[in-house]
């Protein structure tokens, strides 16, 4: 029987350009998109970094490599066997993702410090490890809303592995509900609900935003503003009367498109943190 053959978009760019254009990359329907550069174990190529996009299929990524445009130094490439595509786990870590909250990958030994919360847990290929400043700008607010003592539900909205949730019901929080567009990622989030002891505190479902009908007074989206600005309506709509809404997944220079986008649904800017050239937002709904 044949290997499987996973299609790649390899793009060579400069640290200035590389958010932009893994922005991109993700719009065009990238499954997970790895940035190499100085920092990292693989290193970035000759311009500093080199993002490596995969796709579920051939004509996906080269519809990805041609809206790229000439303009961006790009190929495609392919990669045969599947083994690849554990490789990360060699170089995940024990990763603090608040003060008090640190992922531990289910399959490595963490001494904890005083008063760490350990999130053990392994999401497989979905989106949430913790490495990501998207994620832990958001588990950042979301721990300090949970803390708050104000809210008794969470709607993760594009929860990926479940991290978002998985913080709120580890710091007490009574339930969640939460949902992605992407089975596998649901599928890795209900095996893990079940690993850390939350299976019946979260709901968690297949689908887009009208999987969740029901509002709260906290919901997060760590979800890329290609989807929360068109759909601002829709996210904003779930935040009760004097609830708060997180948004996460945004570049620094797309905050005034944001803001512009919820303000416009009625909602305050109450709240901005940043990492690098990401953001996350907080609002009020008042
Ligand atoms: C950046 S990841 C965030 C995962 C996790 N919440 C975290 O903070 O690390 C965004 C997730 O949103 C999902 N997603 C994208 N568009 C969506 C939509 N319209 N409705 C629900 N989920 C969506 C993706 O499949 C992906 O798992």
């Amino acid at each position: 029987m044949s290997e499987p053959n996973f299609p790649l978009v390899i793009v060579e760019t400069d640290p200035a350009e590389a958010d932009a254009l893994l922005g991109r990359l993700s719009m065009s329907g990238a499954e997970c998109v790895e940035t190499r550069d100085a920092t990292t174990l693989t290193k970035g190529g000759p311009r500093g970094v080199t993002l490596v996009a995969s796709f579920s299929d051939e004509a996906l990524a080269r519809e990805a490599l041609a809206d790229l445009g000439p303009s961006v130094e790009a190929r495609l490439e392919f990669v045969v066997g599947d083994a690849w595509r554990d490789g990360w786990k060699e170089h995940w870590k024990p990763t603090r993702i608040t003060s008090s909250v640190v992922v531990v990958p289910s399959w490595t030994e963490y001494e904890p410090l005083p008063g760490d919360l350990l999130l053990r847990f392994d999401p497989g290929r979905a989106f949430g490890t913790g490495q990501h400043p998207s994620t832990t700008l958001a588990a950042q607010m979301v721990e300090r809303q949970t803390l708050s003592g104000r809210h008794k539900l969470l709607l993760d909205l594009g929860c990926g592995s479940g991290i978002l949730a998985f913080v709120a019901l580890l710091h007490g929080l009574p339930g969640a509900i939460a949902c992605d567009i992407d089975q596998e990622s649901v599928e890795s989030a209900v095996e893990n609900a079940a690993m850390l002891g939350f299976a019946e505190r979260i709901d968690l479902r297949v689908g887009g935003f009208d999987a969740v009908p029901e509002t709260s007074s906290l919901v997060a989206a760590n979800i890329e503003a290609g989807v929360l600005v068109p759909n601002a309506a829709a996210v904003a709509s779930k935040v009760a009367p004097g609830g708060v809404l997180i948004l996460s997944g945004i570049l620094a220079t797309q905050r005034a498109m944001l803001t512009d986008a919820y303000v416009a649904q009625g909602m305050t800017l109450a709240d901005v943190a940043g990492e690098g050239d990401w953001i996350a937002m907080e609002f009020h709904r008042p």
